[in-house]
């Protein structure tokens, strides 16, 4: 006996990607794209990385929508959301990566510094989370797709215990994404799981002297420093594997922090 097998076509999902345009950003849209997933991405001032990144989206042949945004801006969600649902008309998963990242040391940190910290890197994430979630929460579970909805939040393996000498505003604010992605977790199940990623070295920092590297890279156990492409295949299994997780924290970082 022969049966047929009624095929539906579905859309592609859409994830959005923050800081997108180049390093780990970049790396972890094409890879989204290559698995299939339509991509957005903002940037701030990399324009010209953000165009050639949308075009090796669509080179893919999955949509691209690179949206300027300024993630310290409270109001930068609404126009992001806004770009998306006129364009897609959907939202399937979000990547908070954007960030800064530089010395701050105790005694010389002024109230603006600290604020920007705060606003970058832990308050831009949050907003963007809390206008992401309607359109996050929207389709109807599955037994394919349980979740409607998945978050990956980027923080760093310092604000786990260890936190890095000289740069105090950057170690707390991303604690202070940490402490949102386990909040959000709970505030947004079942419908979105929420997740993070803490990352050791994966693309290092033009600040960082040959010194520092052979320094850092003594007390990782691979004795190596990760890539973008080992954070793209992290989120990458966030997004389409880990059904069953939320408020997880995964450590990429060489066994660095056993150490
Ligand atoms: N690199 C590492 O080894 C490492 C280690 C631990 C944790 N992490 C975390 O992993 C993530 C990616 O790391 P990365 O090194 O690729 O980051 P990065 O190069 O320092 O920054 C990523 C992007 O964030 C964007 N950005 C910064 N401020 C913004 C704002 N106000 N509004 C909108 N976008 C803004 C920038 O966009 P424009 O270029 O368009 O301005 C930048 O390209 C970050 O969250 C970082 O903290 C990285």
């Amino acid at each position: 006996m022969t049966t047929t097998t009624k095929t539906t076509k579905t859309a592609p999902k859409l994830v959005l990607v923050t800081g997108g345009a180049r390093r780990v950003g970049q790396a972890v849209a094409l890879a989204m794209a290559q698995a299939g997933w339509d991509v957005a991405i903002t940037y701030r001032t990399s324009a010209a990385e953000a165009k050639q990144t949308a075009a090796a989206i669509t080179k893919l042949g999955r949509r691209a929508l690179p949206i300027r945004a300024d993630h310290a801006d409270p109001s930068a969600p609404k126009k992001i959301i806004a770009q998306i649902r006129r364009r897609f008309g959907r939202l399937d998963a979000l990547v908070n990566n954007a960030a800064i990242f530089s010395r701050s040391r105790l005694g010389q940190i002024s109230p603006a510094e600290f604020d920007r910290y705060l606003a970058v890197n832990a308050r831009g994430p949050l907003l963007l989370i809390q206008a992401c979630a309607p359109l996050l929460a929207a389709r109807k579970p599955t037994p394919q797709n349980p979740c409607s909805g998945k978050i990956v939040n980027l923080l760093d393996i310092h604000v786990l215990g260890q936190p890095m000498r000289g740069y105090l505003a950057y170690n707390a604010s991303k604690a202070a994404l940490l402490e949102i992605t386990r909040s959000c977790a709970i505030e947004l199940a079942p419908q979105i799981t929420v997740n993070a990623i803490a990352p050791g070295v994966v693309a290092w920092a033009d600040s960082y002297s040959t010194k520092d590297r052979r320094q850092y890279l003594k007390r990782v156990p691979l004795a190596r420093p990760g890539s973008p492409a080992d954070v793209a295949k992290a989120v990458r299994f966030l997004l389409e594997d880990a059904d069953y997780c939320t408020g997880q924290i995964i450590h990429l970082d060489g066994g660095r922090l056993l150490s």
